[in-house]
C-alpha cells in the first residue's frame, strides 16, 4: 500500500474522532522553564511512546467513558432500547465486578520496551471519573471497598504501572482527565446532562465550580506527589477551557468558561515535579507544551514540539476483536511523524483481566524487531529538509549523520538495486550503510542525489523489511 494510501486507511478507520480534540487555536507559546525546556529535549529523543486505555469500561469492550455522555452523535452509542438513565446506572456499577486479576505490569513494561517505546502514558482518570489511583478526593476509584481489586495487594493500579515502567527506565506519563463525569460540582444532579460540559453556568454557580476546580487541584497534586518521578501531564478534555463566551458557544449551546485556572495547577503541580511537562490539549496557549494531533499524521513538519496519538486497532480502550493495524503500516508511520519532527504515542487497551490482547502484542514485538534495527535512525533524531521525498524519509542526529529511510509499497518486497536519494550529500569518503548490515556500498554524487549500489546479496538478506534505513554521515553539518 501506498504511504499516503496507508495514511488514508489509518484514518478513515481510525476512533470516534472528536472535534474537541482538533488542533488547538493560536500558536504555539514556547516554554521558558529551563527545567521544562529540557525535558522537553530529552521527550523528544524518546520519539516513541506507549499508551494504554484502561478502566471498568474495559469489561463491557466499549468505548472509554463516551457512552455515558448524551451526545447524539457515532462514539456515544448506546444498545437500542435502552433507556439512557437505565445505561448509566449500569455502567456506574462497572467497578463493582472489575477484578483484574491478570495485572502484570511489569509483562506490559517488557512488552513495551521490547517493541521499542521509550514513555508511557496511562490513563489515571478518564472522563466518566473513575480513579485508577488511591485517591482521596472520591469514591469512585480503584481501592475503594465496593471494588473486587481492591484487596489486591497491587490494587493502586496507577502506583504499579509507573514503578514498573519507571524500573525499565521508562519516561512516565499522566493521563488526566479534566472533565469529571462523576463529580456533582461537574454533572451536577440537580440539572440534566445533556452533553459533555458541566451542566450549569460557572457564572451564576462559582462556589460549584470553585468546588470542581480545588477538587481537580487536589488530584493534580496527589499524583504528582504520590507517585513517584513523573514527566507528562497529559491533560485532555479541551473543552474544560477559560476562554468560551457567548460570542463563541459552541455546537452543544455552552457559553460559560470552564476556567480550571491552569496557571496555579500547573505551579502547584511544577513545584512537586521540577521540569514537568504540561499538554493542556487542544487549548493553546502556555500549558500546552507539546501538541497532540490524535490518529492523523500532519502533511508537514510542525514548528514545535508534537505528538501523533494513535490507537493500535480502531479503539483506544480494548474492544473484542479490534481491527488492528500491519507492524508495516505502523513502522511507517513512525518514520513518517518522526520525520517530520514528531513523536508518535502508540495507545493499546488492556482487557478486563488485565491483559494486553495476543494479536496486538504479535504486532509490538514485530514492530520491535525492526527497531532493533533501525532505532539508531529514529530515537534522538531531528528533522531535516528535504524531511520527504518521494519513498524517502530523513532524519538527522546530532553529530551531522543524516539518514534516508525507504518506505516501500506492499508489493515491494525487496530493496531496489540502485537507490536514487535526493538531498544533502554524505561527507567525502564517508561509509554508507544500511542499517542492520556492515557492509559498506558504493556511492556517489548525480547532481543533487546521492546514488547508492545496493548488491544481490543485501537485497535478498533484507528482503521483506517494513522500511530501509540508509546512513549517510556527515551529511549536515553537526551541531
Ligand atoms: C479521543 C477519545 C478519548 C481518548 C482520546 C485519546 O479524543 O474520544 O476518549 O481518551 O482520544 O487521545
Amino acid at each position: 500500500m501506498k504511504p499516503l494510501r496507508l495514511l488514508l486507511t489509518a484514518l478513515l478507520c481510525a476512533a470516534p474522532f472528536s472535534a474537541a480534540h482538533a488542533d488547538s487555536p493560536g500558536d504555539y507559546v514556547p516554554e521558558t522553564d529551563p527545567l521544562v525546556v529540557r525535558k522537553l529535549e530529552q521527550w523528544q529523543d524518546w520519539k516513541f511512546g506507549f499508551m494504554m486505555h484502561w478502566g471498568p469500561y474495559s469489561q463491557w469492550g466499549v468505548v472509554e467513558s463516551w457512552s455515558i455522555c448524551s451526545e447524539d452523535v457515532e462514539w456515544c452509542k448506546r444498545p437500542e432500547g435502552e433507556a439512557y438513565v437505565d445505561y448509566v446506572k449500569r455502567y456506574e456499577q462497572l467497578p463493582t465486578t472489575f477484578n483484574p486479576v491478570k495485572f502484570d505490569p511489569e509483562r506490559w513494561a517488557d512488552i513495551a520496551k521490547d517493541a521499542g517505546t521509550k514513555y508511557v502514558v496511562f490513563t489515571t482518570k478518564h472522563h466518566d471519573g473513575f480513579n485508577m489511583y488511591d485517591t482521596r478526593q472520591s469514591d469512585y476509584r480503584i481501592t475503594a471497598p465496593n471494588v473486587p481489586f481492591h484487596t489486591n495487594p497491587r490494587a493502586d493500579i496507577t502506583k504499579e504501572v509507573f514503578n514498573a515502567f519507571r524500573a525499565e527506565g521508562f519516561g512516565i506519563g499522566a493521563y488526566f482527565s479534566k472533565p469529571d463525569w462523576n463529580n456533582d460540582n461537574y454533572w451536577s444532579p440537580r440539572w440534566a446532562t445533556p452533553n459533555r460540559h458541566n451542566n450549569y453556568d460557572t457564572r451564576k454557580h462559582p462556589e460549584m465550580w470553585k468546588r470542581f476546580v480545588d477538587f481537580t487541584h487536589a488530584q493534580v497534586g496527589e499524583l504528582t506527589t504520590q507517585y513517584g518521578p513523573v514527566d507528562i501531564l497529559w491533560l485532555d478534555g479541551g473543552w474544560v477551557r477559560p476562554t468560551r463566551n457567548e460570542a463563541s458557544k459552541d455546537a452543544a449551546g455552552v457559553a460559560w468558561p470552564q476556567d480550571i485556572d491552569m496557571p496555579a495547577m500547573t505551579a502547584m503541580a511544577r513545584k512537586n515535579q521540577p521540569g514537568l511537562i504540561v499538554v493542556d490539549r487542544a487549548v493553546g496557549g502556555r500549558y500546552e507544551n507539546y501538541r497532540t494531533p490524535e490518529q492523523k499524521i500532519p502533511d508537514e513538519p510542525l514548528p514545535y514540539p508534537w505528538e501523533t496519538c494513535m490507537t493500535l486497532g480502531d479503539s483506544w480502550s480494548y474492544t473484542p476483536n479490534d481491527n488492528y493495524k500491519s507492524s508495516r503500516s505502523v513502522v511507517q508511520m513512525l518514520v513518517d511523524v518522526v520525520a517530520k519532527g514528531g513523536n508518535y504515542l502508540l495507545n493499546v487497551g488492556p482487557d478486563a483481566n488485565g491483559e494486553l490482547p495476543p494479536v496486538a502484542v504479535e504486532r509490538l514485538k514485530e514492530i520491535g524487531a525492526w527497531m532493533k534495527v533501525n532505532g539508531e535512525a529514529i530515537y534522538a533524531s531531528r528533522s531535516v529538509a528535504p524531511y520527504r521525498d518521494g519513498k524517502f524519509r530523513y532524519t538527522r542526529l546530532k553529530d551531522g549523520t543524516v539518514y534516508a529511510i525507504y518506505l516501500p509499497d506492499a508489493k515491494e518486497t525487496k530493496l531496489p538495486a540502485t537507490l536514487r536519494i535526493p538531498g544533502p550529500a554524505p561527507a567525502a569518503g564517508a561509509e554508507v550503510k544500511l542499517l542492520g548490515s556492515d557492509a559498506t556500498l558504493t556511492w556517489r554524487r548525480d547532481g543533487d542525489i546521492t546514488v547508492v549500489e545496493v548488491p544481490a546479496t543485501l537485497r535478498k538478506q533484507t528482503v521483506n523489511a517494513y522500511a530501509w534505513a540508509i546512513r549517510l554521515p556527515g551529511a549536515v553539518t553537526s551541531n
